[in-house]
């Protein structure tokens, strides 16, 4: 049975899905069969980062509504034979998809894939309860700010509440020397303020940016530092 871990953060523009596609890229490079799974509803952008929207030709709303079946939702990418998108719904509702949907579309993925990476959504209300549904575990995204200081601790919060039993954070964006004193939180007062473990730190890179713009994710440069920051991240997330 493959594993489920929800990427989550409590404000957007976070680096969510950055980090989910490096995840993923991550773990895919190593040999595991990976399901990229965005339930960022109605604000999807997994299939923009990875070059992909063209291929996006059913989503989680066509499953749920009996449209299709999973597999035919699935988007495979040429770049990894292991690694498949499963996109959210854009325009569609998604009024009458429940947490049980979530977790018997979770189940079934973990039947196919090692890992389920789920991109959720930027809040803390019932979207991401209906993410965090088929997840056993979650990182937890922030930006070095006092806001994400504060409501990423209100994530984590609901996510316990949610029965997610292994957490940890990520703090994405750092520019270096330019934390502690005036100019923001330090690193330290992150891990003093949170009860969960911190697995890493991502670099301000506008390469990073570049990247996802153009459909080709940094870390697909597999010897990029940011790859081996990312491959490092995940060893400690998941041993
Ligand atoms: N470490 C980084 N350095 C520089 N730019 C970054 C970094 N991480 C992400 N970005 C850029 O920041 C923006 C937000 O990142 P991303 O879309 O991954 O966040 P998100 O939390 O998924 O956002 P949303 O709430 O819109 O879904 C994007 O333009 C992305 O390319
Ligand atoms: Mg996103």
């Amino acid at each position: 049975m493959g594993r489920s871990i929800l990427v989550a953060s409590g404000k957007g523009g976070s680096g969510r899905t950055t980090f989910s596609i490096a995840m993923g890229i991550s773990l895919a490079r190593k040999g595991y069969k990976v399901c990229l799974v965005d339930m960022n509803f109605g604000l999807r952008n997994l299939d923009i980062y990875m070059g992909l929207e063209d291929s996006v030709l059913f989503d989680i709303g066509d499953i749920m509504a009996g449209v299709c079946k999973v597999e035919k939702a699935l988007v495979k990418d040429s770049r990894f034979p292991n690694l498949c998108l499963l996109e959210s719904t854009q325009n569609k509702l998604i009024k009458g998809i429940t947490e049980g949907h979530i977790r018997a579309l979770i189940n079934q993925l973990k039947k196919e894939f090692d890992y389920i990476v789920i991109d959720g959504p930027a809040a803390i209300d019932a979207n991401l309860s209906l993410a965090a549904a088929g997840a056993e575990s979650a990182v937890v995204i922030l930006t070095p700010d006092p806001l994400a200081l504060r409501n990423s601790d209100a994530v984590d919060r609901r996510l316990q509440a949610c029965g997610v039993k292994s957490r940890c954070f990520v703090v994405n964006m750092v520019k270096y020397g330019l934390s502690g004193n005036d100019y923001g939180p330090s690193m330290d007062d992150f891990v003093k303020t949170f009860s969960i473990p911190m697995a890493g730190l991502i670099p301000y890179d506008e390469n990073i940016q570049l990247g996802n713009n153009a459909g080709r994710p940094v870390c697909l440069a597999e010897d990029s530092y940011i790859a081996k920051n990312i491959d490092d991240i995940v060893l400690r997330m998941l041993g």
